[in-house]
């Protein structure tokens, strides 16, 4: 593949140029709508930095969320550009709208050095369209703002894997270049995805078992073992006859797990213990089960701590470990046992074994923050969930390869 690069880009020079730039911003926020998490934002000042020292007019696409289409205050990239300008030190303006009359007006105005923030490029129902014709329709209206002699930039590794107007046809449109974040992402994710150091060790959580058996299955041939916890267990668990009560359960997915679990029993790790409550909230009551005890109308909410030890010895002796996906709702501090417990036993094999510890995006890399552990105890925290999972699995990223040129 060859694919230009953000020192590419700085080489050519880009005083004075509009120069659009893809991030990811889908932060996490708390109900009063403040970020939990600002890890994108944070990953994403290299590239802001470099191109502002270079005196471009910077114009930042970003999405937050999944408002379908439509305006929707709630997932108003406001808070973003409030923490964006404080993290990068100086004001990031937010367009009013996305390529409407406000965003015009702005980028016209920019000066050099300048950061414009759109708003939100799925108020714009054209951006994830389906329909090609539809997106480059709005891909165009972005590239307006871009004035002659504009550039893009795809920076946002945790949507690259979506062929969207602002990360694809974009890209199609203008002399593209891979920002840091994408081109750090990929070269880290490629150690994981090609050879392997064995014993290699996948973790995987979090809620979505469909969104991760196509995983399981490519990993399969490459992983050593397979551990799995988080919503997505109690699927396995019921597949194998155990009555998960209230517990998150995708029925459709039932016997595809039991299917998993005879080809590659031998690699799966499923939980051995688990908490159970009586109610999905914090102060619930709530208690340490056997697989076969959760009390009738209960659900699980996290691993138990047997089953914290079990994934531990197994990540002990891992030279790679990939960790994508919380294994319980870590954001009730009752429930946040489990995944505190893998995260701490991949920091320790990191550290005492020497292993290549990867964290794949989205929530496992909140949870690290958000429950304080040391970030730099890992060898990568990627910023990608999906990204890195599909990147894993070998599948195309069309936001990457819509740069090759
Ligand atoms: C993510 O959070 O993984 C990315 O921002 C992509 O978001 P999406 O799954 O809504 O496309």
């Amino acid at each position: 593949m060859t694919v230009k690069t953000l020192q590419d880009l700085l080489d050519e020079g880009v005083d004075g140029r509009h120069v659009l730039v893809r991030s990811d911003f889908n932060v996490p926020l708390n109900d009063a709508g403040e970020i939990t998490d600002p890890g994108r934002i944070t990953a994403s000042l290299p590239t802001l930095q470099a191109l502002v020292e270079g005196g471009a007019k910077v114009i930042v696409m970003a999405h937050l969320g999944r408002p379908k289409g439509e305006v929707n205050a709630r997932y108003s990239l406001a808070p973003v550009a409030e923490a964006l300008s404080e993290a990068l030190g100086q004001y990031v303006a937010l367009a009013g709208d996305v390529v409407g009359e406000d965003a015009h007006e702005r980028a016209n105005g920019l000066t050099e050095g300048d950061v414009l923030l759109l708003e939100n490029v799925r108020f714009d129902a054209r951006e994830t369209s389906k329909d090609e014709a539809e997106r480059g329709e709005f891909a165009d209206q972005l590239v307006e703002l871009a004035a002659d002699n504009g550039a893009f930039v795809s920076d946002g590794f945790g949507v690259v894997h979506r062929a969207q107007a602002s990360v694809y046809d974009v890209a199609k449109r203008l002399p593209a270049y891979a920002g840091k974040l994408v081109e750090k992402e990929i070269s880290v994710l490629e150690k994981t995805a090609v050879n392997p150091e064995s014993p290699y060790v996948v973790i995987l959580g979090g809620s979505k078992v469909s969104d991760k058996l196509g995983v399981i299955e490519a990993l399969a041939g490459k992983a050593d073992k397979i551990i799995i916890g988080g919503g997505m267990c109690y699927t396995f668990l019921a597949a194998q006859g155990y009555n998960t009560q209230k517990s998150l359960l995708q029925e459709e997915m039932i016997d595809t797990c039991r299917d998993l679990l005879e080809r590659f029993g031998d690699k799966i790790v499923l939980p051995v213990d688990l908490v159970a409550a009586a109610e999905f909230s914090a102060d619930s009551e709530h208690k340490v089960v056997a697989l076969d005890g959760i009390p009738e109308g209960w659900l699980s909410p996290d691993i138990g701590p047997d089953s914290v030890e079990k994934f531990a010895e197994v990540i002990a002796t891992s030279k790679t470990v990939f960790w994508n996906g919380p294994m319980g709702v870590f954001e009730m501090a009752p429930f946040s046992q489990g995944t505190k417990g893998v995260a701490q036993a991949i920091i320790d094999a990191t550290a005492d074994n020497g292993s290549f510890s990867v964290v794949g995006g989205g929530d496992s890399a909140a949870s690290v923050r958000v429950l304080g552990l040391k970030e730099d105890g890992f060898s990568h925290i990627s910023t990608g969930g999906g990204a890195s999972l599909e990147f894993l699995e070998g599948k195309e990223l069309p936001g990457v390869s819509v740069l090759d040129r």
